[in-house]
């Protein structure tokens, strides 16, 4: 498929392109990035090449991954995608630059992509999961705030760089509404 552009009240939602290389091997220093996804470490400019040109492009390509630049002004301020588990179940995942954390804008994002997901032709989403290593109560404020039901801690279920690590596991449904959920950890 080809990539989609999506608008959301304060982003503009498009693919990463080559021209954001740069900006990206510049977020992706962030410790927490480093600490919570499993975006290589140390971060080189290499990395952010491979992930534009052999992860973004061919993602959209084959419906394997859809990732979407977060943009405001013309900066890209963040990262957030839906990857295929299955043939109708996507997990999602995001980055966000630290300038920028704390408005609000990754569950902006996160309501507009799932929005797409559910009603997207060809896609016939019947679950959005998310996944975090247990602790990270950043990524887990994000997923309550849009809605996710949490379902549960999976024992080392996480791989990042070869280590194994807990996680937590929420999901969310098209016949889901996106109000708070309770039983989320403290
Ligand atoms: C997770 C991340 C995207 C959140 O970005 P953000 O801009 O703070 O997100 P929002 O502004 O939409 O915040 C949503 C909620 O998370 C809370 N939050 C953000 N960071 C937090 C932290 N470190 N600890 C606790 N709560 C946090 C915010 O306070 C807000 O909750 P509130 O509305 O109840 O106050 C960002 O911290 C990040 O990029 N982290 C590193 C990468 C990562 O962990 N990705 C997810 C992997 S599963």
């Amino acid at each position: 498929m080809q990539p989609v552009i999506l608008h959301t009240k304060r982003m503009e939602l498009s693919a990463p392109t080559e021209a954001d290389i740069d900006q990206i091997t510049h977020i992706c220093q962030d410790e927490d990035i480093l600490k919570w996804t499993t975006v290589p470490s140390p971060y080189s400019r290499a990395d952010a090449e491979f992930f534009v040109t052999q992860i973004v492009q061919p993602g959209w390509e084959s419906k394997v991954a859809l990732t979407w630049a977060m943009r405001q002004g013309g900066d890209l301020i963040g990262m957030i995608s839906l990857t295929a588990l299955d043939e109708s179940m996507y997990e999602l995942g995001y980055w966000m630059a630290p300038i920028v954390r704390g408005q609000g804008l990754m569950v902006e994002a996160v309501q507009r992509v799932a929005d797409y997901g559910f009603a997207a032709d060809g896609l016939n989403l019947g679950r959005i999961e998310w996944h975090a290593y247990v602790g990270n109560a950043g990524s887990a404020s994000v997923a309550r705030r849009s809605g996710f039901t949490y379902e549960g801690l999976l024992r080392m279920e996480g791989l990042q760089r070869g280590k194994r690590h807990d996680s937590w596991v929420a999901g969310l449904l098209p016949t889901d509404d996106r109000a708070e959920k309770p039983g989320w950890p403290a």
